[in-house]
């Protein structure tokens, strides 16, 4: 299996794959090809590939390689005890976060770093995150928009094992979304501490995040 990427990040071991790898490795434990068959053909192949990064990751932690993961009710996969994962795709990335369980929930997100051509900004940024990257030129204010949004879809997957609903994107705010180190703000009322990293690799923003009770 050829890995896109493996990095040490804040938040866990991330490997990347490609979803259609031709080395793809050994055959999938028939629990995942199980769960893929829910799935159609393109959707199954990301599903599995999600799968291969998440148990590289977790090998290359000492985990056990050859365990299948599950996925829990509301889709997060389900590592093995003792362990917490997350798992991102991109058009033809399958990307997987693990890291040893301490209390924490993780989060991955992966996007193209390029500015889309759709202004996603309203929907993404709160109006004060959107009044901070105003002044910006139109193409540096989109990429701190993608920015943004791939930071808070690592917070969604992180928080909702601790929500278990729908975050909609104006909950959750980032203090300052030009600075380099991202301060997450979210509701007293949840009881959760929440932290989240993100960083440029190649043409893509890599966002994770962790998510635990106070
Ligand atoms: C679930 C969601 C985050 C997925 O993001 P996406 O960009 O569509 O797709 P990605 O490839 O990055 O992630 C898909 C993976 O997310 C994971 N995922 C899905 N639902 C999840 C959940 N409820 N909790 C944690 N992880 C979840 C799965 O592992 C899935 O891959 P898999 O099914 O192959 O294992 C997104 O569709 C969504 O519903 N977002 C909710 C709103 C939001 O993000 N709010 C932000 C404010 S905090």
């Amino acid at each position: 299996m050829t890995r896109a990427f493996a990095l040490e990040l804040a938040h866990g071991r991330a490997v990347a794959v490609a979803i259609d790898d031709a080395d793809a490795g050994p055959p999938e434990p028939p629990e995942e090809l199980a769960l893929a068959r829910q799935f159609g053909p393109a959707r199954a192949r990301e599903f599995l590939a999600g799968r291969r990064a998440l148990r590289a990751a977790l090998a290359e932690l000492g985990g056990d390689a050859g365990v299948a993961i599950g996925r829990g009710p509301r889709g997060a996969p389900l590592l093995p005890a003792g362990w917490v994962g997350s798992v991102s795709h991109k058009r033809d990335l399958a990307a997987g976060l693990v890291t040893a369980d301490r209390g924490w929930t993780i989060g991955l997100d992966l996007e193209a770093r390029a500015p889309r051509p759709i202004d996603i900004a309203r929907r993404v940024m709160t109006a004060r995150e959107a009044a901070a990257v105003a002044a910006l030129d139109d193409d540096a204010r989109r990429r701190l928009v993608v920015r943004t949004f791939a930071i808070k879809e690592a917070v969604y997957k992180a928080i909702d094992p601790h929500l278990g609903r729908y975050v909609g994107f104006h909950e959750v705010a980032l203090r300052d979304p030009r600075a380099d180190a991202a301060i997450v703000e979210v509701p007293d009322a949840w009881g959760l501490e929440v932290e989240a990293t993100c960083q440029a690799h190649g043409d893509h923003w890599l966002a994770t995040a962790r998510a635990r009770r106070r």
